[in-house]
């Protein structure tokens, strides 16, 4: 037992053989820990979405693209995207082959198209000029085209990225442009994708969007547009309960699985279609396996406001600052007891701005000097979207293995990398 507030990491013996406040003397704060089995048993949740032949799980790998927990997340069975060559480059790092990486980008140069097409991969292009820059760069070769379903859903205005406010996709009614395209190029066009926004909860919402991109597919297929159709991508956005302490209700899988499973096996039979179809979690798979751990160093009241003041910085975990987003907290003293008593505190970083607040206004056990504050679910959208604001240090990763030991999967950044592009 970790102890002052440590009941969701407990129930899965998240830190293994080690307490958090080894981990941190052994490896330094702040620190990004991960889990293996937390890890695996999320990517065996989705693996068990659907049956079918054809369905793949295709994990958006920039919630986190540590080589380490990619090739877990291979070895579990799952194939991967790339939106970026350095996604691409830590992708086969981690044993991906080309024929399980799909590459998603949007407003890529002609060199990028080009080594993802030279890497042997099925690319996805969201606009015409792209899809006319494909055509340029790989005359004859295949095509996938992002759809814009005219929808979009999302926890943040900044997350949806479908509709006609968002700069995703291509609508149905460029069609006839996207033939003229193909035609002048020889393009193929073997993949539809779509990707409505992030961090749903109800499966609805995810099952009618595939309903859209199938009614898309069948008419695009009746166009005699795709005769070679092989990759049908339904995006992602699974969402994940970050209100821990509150028992907020899961995404209900089964729903959501059997509702992927029926359709998907229904217009396979519907179309003679032996293609793949792919989900694309990213949050989903990597953020409960993840938690930041950081050190606090000085306690405070202005007046009735109380703050804990730590060196988890935005510079470290980004959400809370960016989209408002809430992380459940736990505190870990070594020596101490769960406690009950709670009195109302912010956690805050040591970045010189006053809105580095990781955690705003909650009901928690009174914070100490010396206490390890452990951020959770912070696997997906963090490392890789931490920075060196204020020249601070990225942290360093630990994961812990399926028999509880403690293992660097990336060391602290150093001096030397923050000035290494000077040289
Ligand atoms: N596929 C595409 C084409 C995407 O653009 C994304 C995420 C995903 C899949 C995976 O979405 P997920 O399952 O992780 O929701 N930084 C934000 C999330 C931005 C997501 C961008 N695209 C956050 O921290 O909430």
């Amino acid at each position: 037992m970790s102890d002052v507030r440590s009941a969701i990491t407990d129930a899965v013996n998240f830190y293994g053989s080690a307490t958090p406040l080894e981990l941190i003397s052994q490896f330094g704060s702040p620190l990004y820990v991960y889990n293996e089995n937390v890890l695996r048993a999320c990517c065996r949740d989705l693996l068990g979405l659907s049956s079918h032949p054809g369905f793949r799980v295709n994990y958006s790998a920039k919630a986190n693209t540590n080589p380490a927990l990619l090739k877990i997340i291979r070895e579990e069975g799952c194939v991967v995207d790339a939106m970026s060559p350095g996604e691409l480059y830590m992708e086969r790092l981690a044993g991906f082959t080309p024929d399980q990486i799909l590459y998603v980008c949007n407003n890529v140069s002609p060199d990028e198209l080009k080594n993802a097409v030279d890497a042997g991969l099925l690319v996805s292009v969201d606009s015409l000029a792209q899809l006319e820059l494909m055509g340029r760069v790989n005359p004859g070769g295949r095509v996938m085209i992002r759809l814009n379903p005219g929808i979009g859903a999302g926890h943040h205005q900044k997350v949806i990225t479908a509709g006609k406010k968002t700069k995703f996709g291509i609508s149905l009614d460029a069609l006839p442009d996207v033939r003229a395209i193909l035609e002048a190029h020889n393009l193929r066009l073997t993949g539809l994708n779509q990707h409505i926004g992030s961090l749903f909860m109800d499966p609805q919402g995810y099952l009618d969007a595939m309903d859209v991109l199938l009614h898309m597919a069948t008419e695009i297929k009746a166009s005699g547009l795709t005769p070679e159709l092989e990759a049908i991508d339904f995006g992602g956005g699974f969402g994940i309960p970050y209100h821990k302490y509150e028992n907020q209700p899961r995404l209900d899988l089964k729903t959501l699985g059997e509702g992927i499973h029926s359709r998907i096996s229904r217009w396979s039979a519907e179309n003679g279609y032996h293609g793949r179809f792919f989900v694309e979690p990213g949050r989903y798979v990597v953020a409960e396996c993840g938690v930041l751990l950081g050190t606090v160093y000085a306690t405070k009241s202005n007046g009735e406001h109380r703050f804990a003041g730590t060196d988890l910085g935005f510079n470290t975990l980004v959400r809370p600052v960016m989209y408002d987003s809430f992380h459940d907290i736990e505190i870990y003293r070594g020596a101490g007891a769960p406690v009950s008593e709670t009195v109302v505190q912010n956690i805050v970083g040591n970045i010189c701005e006053s809105g580095d607040i990781m955690a705003h206004d909650r009901e928690l056990p009174l914070i100490q000097e010396g206490d390890i504050i452990g951020v959770l679910d912070a696997g997906a959208y963090g490392f890789v979207m931490s920075s060196s604001y204020n020249q601070r240090l990225r942290p360093a990763e630990v994961l812990i293995s399926a028999d509880g030991t403690p293992r660097l999967i990336r060391r602290r950044e150093t001096f030397e990398d923050l000035s290494a592009a000077l040289m």
